[in-house]
């Protein structure tokens, strides 16, 4: 699938813009604080349902103004409408699929998108939240059940911590404790197929990009342990009882889990290069985008914010050469080697050149 048309008002520094796309590749060009990653934040807000960057959905509005707007076209196999229009006062967000007002359930895999940018960095180098994210913005777009199950188990979890801090919450956890177990486990597994899906793909990628010296993998780190994901949730929840309970927290299940991610046998967190950790960040957004397309049967969008930057020239072309395939838009601060042949958008102050030299 891919992104046709693209119109935003008052998304964080555009007023107004309205662009057609190309399927290949699109170069967003410009210098720093232009616009070029707001461009890319706007597709995946309106893709997604929600900004990348956490808890910023009221900062897309435009300052001064009350309410931003997203309007994306989509071709592929499902030609569709979507629409987010988000409010600054009240944070609320009205999302629409070809006129119609949906739930965020429902936009949800229609844009596709894999997004890779600075802020991968903190997938790798951050707390385990942010690469538990990773896995389920991948799933939820892949399946509308993975993320209803994902929004039951999170409401499960936050009841049971309530239970939790109660004195004495005795029998009344039993039937949270079920639930946690059902939901926790479904959610456990479809995970765990995931990544090990993602390992191949990303190990190649990896050797691809780094030159092939290096050996990148990547693992699903349960917090319960390891055995049938049922029964070892089961198991943990028994044992940790008495922890839990003194801590008011739910200690073991999905939210917990956390992916491994390594070079060499060694942990990137700890022990990468930056170089190495930068290399492996986009190796694994190319491998999840790799995926999508096996589950989806279509290219998801790729925006690839910024991963030029730290590239020498050379892994700038072997880096062009991994992404052949799918729709990109790909921002950068010039042009990288390679580029000669790409569609190119030039934006100035929140603006696309070409309509800024057409103005009167
Ligand atoms: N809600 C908002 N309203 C208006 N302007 C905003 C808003 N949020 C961010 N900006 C402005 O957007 C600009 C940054 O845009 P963006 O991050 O897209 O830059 P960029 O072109 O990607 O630059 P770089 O090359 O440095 O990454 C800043 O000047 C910032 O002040
Ligand atoms: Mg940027």
């Amino acid at each position: 699938m891919w992104l046709a048309e693209l119109r935003l008002r008052d998304f964080r520094n555009y007023a107004t813009l309205d662009v057609a796309l190309g399927d290949g590749v699109t170069l967003i060009e410009g210098p720093n604080a232009q616009g070029k990653s707001n461009l890319l934040e706007s597709v995946y807000t309106v893709a997604l349902g929600r900004s990348p960057r956490v808890n910023a959905d009221a900062e897309v509005v435009r300052f001064g103004q009350d309410r931003a707007y997203v309007r994306a076209a989509v071709r592929g196999a499902r030609p569709q409408l979507l629409e987010i229009a988000i409010d600054r006062a009240s944070g609320e967000k009205r999302m629409r699929v070809n006129g119609v007002a949906v739930q965020r359930g429902q936009l949800l895999g229609r844009l596709a998108v894999v997004l890779a940018g600075p802020a991968d960095d903190e997938v790798i180098r951050g707390a385990p939240a942010s690469r538990r994210r990773v896995l389920d913005a991948a799933l939820s777009q892949v399946s509308p059940s993975y993320y209803f199950t994902l929004t039951r188990y999170l409401r499960v979890v936050r009841q049971r911590n309530h239970l939790l801090r109660r004195a004495a919450p005795g029998p009344a956890l039993a039937p949270w404790d079920d639930q946690l177990v059902e939901l926790g486990a479904a959610l456990v597994e479809r995970r765990r197929r995931f990544v090990e899906a993602l390992a191949r793909p990303a190990r190649e990628r990896h050797a691809r990009i780094s030159g092939g010296d290096e050996v990148m993998d990547v693992a699903y780190l349960c917090s319960a342990g390891e055995g049938g994901e049922r029964e070892a949730i089961g198991r943990a929840l028994a044992a940790r009882r008495a922890e839990e309970l003194r801590r008011g927290a739910s200690l073991v299940g999905p939210h917990r889990d956390d992916l491994r991610l390594s070079v060499n046998g060694a942990d990137l967190r700890a022990f990468g290069s930056r170089g190495q950790q930068h290399t492996a960040a986009l190796s694994l957004r190319l491998a999840e985008a790799e995926l999508l397309r096996e589950e989806l049967g279509e290219w998801p969008v790729l925006l690839l914010d910024d991963v030029m930057a730290d590239l020498d020239p050379s892994r700038q072309a072997l880096l062009l050469r991994e992404i052949a395939g799918p729709q990109v838009l790909l921002t950068h601060t010039g042009r990288p080697a390679g580029s000669a042949r790409m569609r190119v958008l030039s934006i100035r102050a929140g603006a696309l050149l070409e309509d800024l030299g057409a103005r009167p």
